[in-house]
């Protein structure tokens, strides 16, 4: 089969197209022949293997596995002798640490794999999993939001677009920060406010809020301290300069009134289950922001890489078509 594989760490030329043998399942597992998959931050930060220490996972001096993509929608092509919930020709979608940017990859039935919701096309699927994944996981520390006023910065990402959208779902009342060009996108997703962040600075309008969810990396609680109810939780996707962000989320705990708090991913068949839910009830939907063909993989993450996508990039290998 068809494989993007990365042998070294480095910059998106140590990405090339290659023929590799192509996985058979286990009795537990499901084939499936890819149709979409996408180019997230998550692909970027193991390629280039930034943060250094995600070398401990992913392989002290070249990557254990060479084949990256977190998620993917597709069709069922074989399943493991012991497989109930899938059968050949289903169509599906979920994810997987690794191994998506390929033609076919292999998933535990048990894992984060579900029936594609009805009338998604696979490049909507493909987008669906991991910014929600790691939206969710952020979102649950903040505890709950029925009635809860929440900051959303950096809402056009693909945490972002997800985290407005989830957040309304779970009743909070949301202001979404974003640029110009997005924010008719943030209202179509169902942000209360906007705020422009070219026009104004939301820490500048004299308000404050319970929870303010930086979803890019790009705030920090210091700037955000004052404009946080008593009691209230900033939320963090990133690391933050030096690493600081671990250090505040234990001083926190101990100092003040206001908490730090960081989401860690689950990526579980439950979740997606619960997205496919949600979208099926109309109130969830993949942002995408530019296609690529598989071969152009290079191109695709040179653009992730800009920071400045709106949602999700997906990349195509094979043709799409509503189902
Ligand atoms: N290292 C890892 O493995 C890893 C993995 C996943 C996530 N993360 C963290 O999670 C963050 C979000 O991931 P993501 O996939 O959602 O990001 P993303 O989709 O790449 O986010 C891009 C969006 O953020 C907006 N943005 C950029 N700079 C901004 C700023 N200063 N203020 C407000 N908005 C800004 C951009 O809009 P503009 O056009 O306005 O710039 C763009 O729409 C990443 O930045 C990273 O910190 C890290």
């Amino acid at each position: 089969m068809r494989a993007v594989v990365h042998d070294r760490y480095g910059p998106p030329d140590v990405l090339r197209l290659e023929d590799v043998e192509r996985p058979v399942p286990m009795d537990d597992e499901v084939l499936v022949k890819i149709h979409a998959t996408t180019v997230t931050r998550t692909d970027t930060g193991l390629r280039s293997a930034k943060p250094f220490f995600s070398r401990l996972i992913t392989g002290l001096r070249r990557p254990r596995n060479k084949i990256l993509g977190m998620e993917l929608a597709g069709e069922v092509e074989a399943v493991g002798a012991a497989v109930t919930e899938f059968k050949v020709g289903d169509c599906v979608f979920g994810g997987k640490g690794f191994g998506a940017h390929a033609e076919f990859v292999c998933i535990r039935e048990s894992g984060p794999l579900a029936h594609m919701p009805a009338g998604m096309t696979f490049d909507e699927a493909a987008s669906v999993y991991d910014g929600a994944s790691e939206a969710l996981a952020c979102l649950r520390k903040a505890g709950h939001l029925k009635g809860r006023s929440m900051v959303i910065y950096g809402a056009s990402g693909s945490i972002g677009t997800a985290a407005v959208q989830l957040a309304k779902h779970f009743g909070a009342h949301v202001t979404a920060v974003c640029n110009t060009k997005t924010v008719e996108l943030m209202r179509s997703l169902g942000a209360d406010e906007v705020v422009d962040y070219t026009q104004g600075d939301f820490t500048k309008n004299g308000k404050t809020y319970d929870v303010i969810f930086d979803s890019v990396g790009k705030h920090s609680f210091r700037r955000s301290r004052r404009s946080l109810k008593p009691g209230g939780v900033f939320l963090e996707t990133d690391l933050g300069f030096m690493w600081h962000v671990p250090l505040l989320l234990l001083l926190t705990r101990w100092i003040g009134d206001k908490r730090v708090k960081m989401g860690i991913p689950r990526y579980t068949k439950q979740d997606v289950l619960f997205l496919k839910e949600l979208i099926e009830a109309g109130k969830y939907r993949a942002v995408i922001d530019r296609r690529y063909p598989l071969e152009d993989v290079i191109e695709a993450t040179r653009y992730v890489e800009t920071g400045q996508k709106t949602g999700n990039v997906v990349l195509t290998v094979i043709g799409d078509r509503a189902t």
